[in-house]
């Protein structure tokens, strides 16, 4: 199969109609959303929704998300929506914020993997949604990558990885958020996050004036999952991540020069703009994550970062923890699964 790139940035109409048309065929086509791209096929089609999971070489226990062109549409997708998921709609769609609710008859087994919940999303990009109006009917879209690889922040990502195995990717330049959706659990009595992601714990506490939970990654992964985001080697690049944590800023940048010292040739240093200039000092050109006062360009660069070390043959890749507050806790959750769980605690 010639995976086809359509330009949506100059010729959007054509572009847009182009990848309709496939996708009414039962063809999959990558789409740009605001956070990662994703890769579409019709979400209420059995056999869309099956090639989905060959192309990405995905395990079919792995549920999918529905994107949505207006909360309208999740009424025929779940069996009820409690007030706190409409008022949640109401304040953060479109945008990065996946909502599991419980799913009606109309979804078909394979986006749920076989659950009695589904997870539903209205993205942000303009792209995505003309897409979705185009065909008048839910997109199925996990991220466009193979399974366990770094999700795609550009249609050169996605080609990276799936090209020859899908019809065709919408481009329209590098993501906004580079970081996946938050996926909520709204069905009990209080939210819970199943993964982390653009928008933040402290924006949905503050929406529902009251706290929202955090689900912990199991340690045994044997155990049954909710979903391949649970998973705690995820999102993971072929080199080996040394990430390290604590609370004193300054200890974990010592310990990472002493140890980036040692580190083989085309070994990768990533590091917040603050830092650059000490480990400048001692010799260490590191990757530049952007300011500590401004997470969301950390979150941006972090996966094309993530594949070009590995483009470049990097043997490991050190990287500290950064503030766990608003989009840090997503960007710390993407380190612990690519680093496999495996976190150097520096006190
Ligand atoms: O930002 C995003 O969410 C991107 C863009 C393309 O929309 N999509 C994405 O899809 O990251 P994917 O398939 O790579 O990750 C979907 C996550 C999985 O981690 C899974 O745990 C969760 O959504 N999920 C899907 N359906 C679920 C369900 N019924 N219950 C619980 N979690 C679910
Ligand atoms: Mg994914």
């Amino acid at each position: 199969m010639r995976t086809l790139i359509l330009d949506a940035i100059s010729e959007l109409e054509p572009a847009v109609a182009t990848a309709a048309a496939i996708l009414r065929g039962g063809g999959l086509v990558a789409f740009p959303t605001e956070t990662v791209y994703g890769l579409g096929g019709l979400g209420l089609n059995a056999d869309a929704v099956e090639r989905i999971f060959f192309a990405k070489g995905r395990p079919s226990t792995d549920p999918l998300i529905l994107h949505v062109a207006s909360p309208n549409w999740v009424r025929d997708l779940t069996l009820g929506i409690p007030p706190v998921a409409v008022q949640l709609m109401e304040q953060f769609w479109p945008g990065p914020l996946t909502l599991v609710l419980p799913c009606s008859a109309v979804v078909p087994d394979g986006v749920t993997a076989g659950l009695d919940s589904v997870a539903v999303r209205m993205p942000a990009h303009p792209v995505a949604l003309a897409v979705i109006r185009a065909l008048d009917a839910p997109l199925a879209g996990p991220s466009a990558n193979l399974f366990g690889h770094v999700s795609p922040t550009t249609a050169a990502h996605v080609m990276a990885d799936l090209d020859g195995r899908i019809d065709a990717v919408l481009d329209a330049g590098p993501t906004e958020y580079g970081v996946e959706s938050t996926v909520l659990d709204v069905r009990g009595t209080s939210p819970v996050i199943l993964r982390p992601g653009g928008i933040t714990m402290q924006q949905l506490a503050e929406a529902i004036g009251s706290p929202v939970l955090l689900r912990h990654d199991s340690a045994d992964e044997a155990k049954p999952q909710v979903g391949p985001g649970l998973l705690t080697r995820h999102y993971s690049p072929r080199a080996e991540v040394r990430l390290y944590h604590g609370t004193n800023p300054a200890s974990i940048l010592r310990r990472m020069i002493a140890d980036a010292q040692t580190l083989p040739p085309r070994a990768v240093v990533l590091a917040l703009s603050e830092d650059l200039p000490v480990l400048a000092q001692h010799g260490i050109q590191a990757w530049d994550l952007g300011s500590r006062a401004h997470l969301a360009s950390a979150a941006r660069c972090l996966y094309d970062y993530l594949r070009k070390a590995d483009q470049q043959g990097a043997p490991v890749i050190l990287v500290s923890a950064v503030p766990d507050t608003g989009i840090g806790a997503a960007i710390n959750d993407r380190l612990r699964r690519a680093a496999s769980g495996r976190i150097l605690r520096v006190h």
